[in-house]
C-alpha cells in the first residue's frame, strides 16, 4: 500500500502505433510504463494504418492497463486520477483509449484528467531529470510535430516555432522509404547513418524569410528524391529499381551503391540527409534559445532519441554555454509514462475533465 501523501496516476495512450499504460508516482517516478507496440504490424503497409491501429488498441487496452497495475503492485482502489492522451492524434485510435479511461474513470469514481500529446513528450523530460523545472525551451520532433516551445510553467506553453510542411520525423520516415529503409525509418536511417558519409551530398536548409524559429523540410525531402532520381537516370535504370531494396534483410548494411560513378551508397544519402535535419534543428533552437535569454534546453519526442540530433545538440550547448536535457530512447518515443507525469501536473493544478471528454484530433497546445 502507498503512502496517502504520494499522488497515484494510472495514464493512458494511444494516439498513435503504441497501446500504453504507465502508473506514476508523484508525476516523475515510474512504477510502471508498459508498451504494447503496434509497429510489426503497420511495417508490412509500410506506414501506420489507422484503422488496423484503433483495431489493435481495442483488442490491446485492458490487457496493457492490467498489466500496468499488476506491475506497479497497486489496485485502482490506490490510485488518485486516470490520465489519457486526448489529442492530437489519429482520432479512432485516440477514442480507444479516452473511452478506456472513462470507463475506469467512472466504474472506480476516480477523476479523469486529459493530456495534450505533445505536453506529454515535454514533460517526459521531468521523468528523466529529477531537478528540470521550468522555464525552458523545447524543441518537439515527433512524428507529427515539430514545434519550438517557450516551456513557461507545467502547464504553460508557448509555440514560437513550428514546420510549414512535413514534420521532422515524417521527413525521415519519407526519405527512409525511398532509400529503401522501410518503416519506421527515423530509427533505420539513424543506424545505417553511421557508416556513411554526412558530407556525401549537399542537401539545402530551408530559411523561411521572416519566421527564423520556423522549420520546413518537405524541400528537403525533394532534394533527396531528385539525388535518387537523377543517380537513376544516370544508371538507364526505370521503374522503381532504386527504391525497392531488400531491407527487411537484417544483414542489410547500406552499403549498396547509389552512384556506382561517385561511390555514394545508401548510407551517405541516409546521412547526408539526417546532417542537414539535425543542422536546421539544432542551429534554430541556439538561436531562439540566445534571442530569448534561455539557460536551459530540452528536446522530446521520437526524434529526439536520434543520436546525430543528440550528439548536435550536446556539442552546440556545450559550446554556447547551455543546459541540454533529453529523455532515454523509450521516453523519447510514444509511451504513457509520460502521458501520467503530464496529467500529475494538470491534476495537482486542478483540471478535471468530465464523461463527455472526447478525443481531439486537431488539438492545440495549450487547449482545454
Ligand atoms: O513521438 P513519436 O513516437 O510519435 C509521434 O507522436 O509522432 O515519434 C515517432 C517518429 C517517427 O517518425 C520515427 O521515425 C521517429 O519518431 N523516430 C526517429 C528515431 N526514432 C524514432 N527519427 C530519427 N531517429 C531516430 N532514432
Ligand atoms: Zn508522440
Amino acid at each position: 500500500m502507498e503512502d496517502r501523501k504520494d499522488v497515484l496516476i494510472l495514464a493512458i495512450e494511444s494516439s498513435c502505433d503504441e497501446t500504453a499504460a504507465a502508473v506514476m508516482k508523484n508525476g516523475r517516478e515510474i512504477l510502471s510504463n508498459i508498451i504494447y507496440s503496434q509497429i510489426d504490424l503497420h511495417t508490412l503497409y509500410g506506414g501506420v494504418v489507422p484503422e488496423i491501429a484503433s483495431r489493435k488498441h481495442i483488442e490491446k487496452i485492458n490487457q496493457v492497463v492490467k498489466t500496468a497495475l499488476d506491475t506497479a503492485q497497486v489496485t485502482l482502489d490506490d490510485i488518485d486520477a486516470i490520465g489519457v492522451t486526448y489529442g492530437p492524434g489519429l482520432v479512432g485510435a485516440l477514442l480507444v483509449g479516452v473511452a478506456e479511461a472513462k470507463a475506469i474513470a467512472y466504474a472506480a469514481g476516480k477523476p479523469l484528467v486529459g493530456v495534450h500529446h505533445i505536453e506529454g513528450h515535454i514533460a517526459a523530460n521531468y521523468v528523466e531529470h529529477k531537478e528540470l523545472e521550468p522555464p525552458y525551451l523545447c524543441l518537439v520532433v515527433s512524428g507529427g510535430h515539430t514545434h519550438l516551445v517557450k516551456v513557461k510553467g507545467y502547464s504553460e506553453y508557448e509555440i514560437i516555432g513550428r514546420t510549414h510542411d512535413d514534420a521532422a520525423g515524417e521527413a525521415f520516415d519519407k526519405v527512409a522509404r525511398a532509400i529503401g529503409l522501410g518503416y519506421p525509418g527515423g530509427p533505420k536511417v539513424d543506424k545505417v547513418s553511421k557508416t556513411g558519409r554526412k558530407d556525401a551530398v549537399t542537401f539545402p536548409r530551408a530559411h523561411i524569410e521572416g519566421c527564423p524559429y520556423d522549420f520546413s523540410f518537405s524541400g528537403l525531402k525533394s532534394a533527396v528524391l531528385n539525388y535518387l532520381n537523377s543517380c537513376r537516370m544516370k544508371q538507364g535504370l526505370d521503374g522503381n529499381e532504386i527504391y525497392s531494396r531488400k531491407t527487411d534483410n537484417p544483414e542489410f548494411d547500406g552499403n549498396e551503391l547509389i552512384d556506382p560513378e561517385t561511390g555514394v551508397t545508401v548510407a551517405d544519402v541516409a546521412a547526408s540527409f539526417q546532417e542537414a535535419v539535425v543542422d536546421a534543428l539544432v542551429s534554430k533552437t541556439i538561436s531562439a534559445a540566445k534571442d530569448f535569454g534561455y539557460k536551459k534546453i530540452a528536446i522530446a519526442g521520437g526524434v529526439a532519441s536520434n543520436s546525430a540530433l543528440r550528439e548536435g545538440m550536446k556539442l552546440a550547448c556545450e559550446k554556447e554555454g547551455f543546459e541540454l536535457y533529453y529523455p532515454k530512447p523509450l521516453l523519447c518515443t510514444d509511451n504513457a509514462a509520460m502521458i501520467g507525469c503530464a496529467a500529475y501536473y494538470e491534476y495537482i493544478s486542478g483540471t478535471r475533465h468530465g464523461y463527455d471528454l472526447n478525443a481531439v484530433p486537431n488539438l492545440k497546445l495549450g487547449e482545454r
